[in-house]
């Protein structure tokens, strides 16, 4: 994985301070850890500092969370940094994380990146000149059976190809991010055909025998 681009010092804001609403929030992470052990709250707050800030966490808030948590700001910035969810520098209003590990690889995520790289222009750790969109190139999403993912700011998109990914990204520049989920338009994870299994039972006329076996069985059983 390619390293993380973190904000030149012309974007970097002199100061961090956590709103009202974040700091009610604090109390409540850090009740859920034990006396001493404050600094286990560390990927939450540099959650938190991320969703206050614009998606993206400047210095200044690494420095808030070090000493909120009585840790050393490098030991803050390791963890900042490992992670891809933690952005150290803008993201567009539009963060495009796209997956590239094997599964979403060999069900086309090439296409899905040929044509983030067409219709935007992006590559990986890229970002419109206007702002709108960017692009991350991540490790699996978990949502293989799935697969492509994009994900767009906290929302996934799957079943991504060179069309659907034109789709979304035309639906997005207009504002109107459509309904999350396959963009071929199957229920979850369902099979692309439609549903396929126990379909013979909903067909049959009557109980199958078995079922009516099992029943037979069960009440047996409740006496
Ligand atoms: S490999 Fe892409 S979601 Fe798992």
């Amino acid at each position: 994985m390619s390293s993380k681009p973190i904000a030149e010092d012309k974007d970097q804001p002199a100061s961090f301070t956590w709103t009202p609403q974040s700091e009610k929030q604090i109390a409540v992470i850090l009740a859920k850890y034990p006396e001493g052990r404050q600094s286990s709250a560390v990927l939450p707050l540099l959650d938190l500092a991320q969703r206050q800030h614009d998606n993206w966490i400047p210095l200044a808030a690494i420095d808030a969370i070090a000493a909120r948590l009585d840790m050393a700001r490098i030991r803050v910035l390791e963890v900042a940094t490992f992670y891809t969810m933690y952005n150290l520098a803008p993201v567009g209003k539009w963060f495009l994380q796209a997956c590239t590990t094997t599964p979403c690889w060999l069900r086309g995520s090439d296409q899905m990146m040929r044509c983030i790289k067409d219709k935007l222009g992006l590559d990986n750790h890229g970002r419109t000149a206007d702002g709108q969109f960017s692009l991350l190139e991540v490790e699996c999403l978990g949502a293989c059976v799935n697969a492509p993912i994009l994900q767009v700011n906290d929302d996934f998109y799957e079943d991504m190809d060179y069309e659907t990914t034109a789709t979304l990204i035309d639906a997005l520049k207009r504002g109107e991010p459509p309904v999350v989920g396959s963009m071929k338009g199957r229920q979850t994870s369902q099979s692309i055909a439609g549903p396929t299994s126990l379909e013979s039972l909903k067909k049959s006329d009557g109980v199958p025998a078995w079922f009516a076996g099992q029943k037979a069985a069960a009440a047996g059983g409740d006496d």
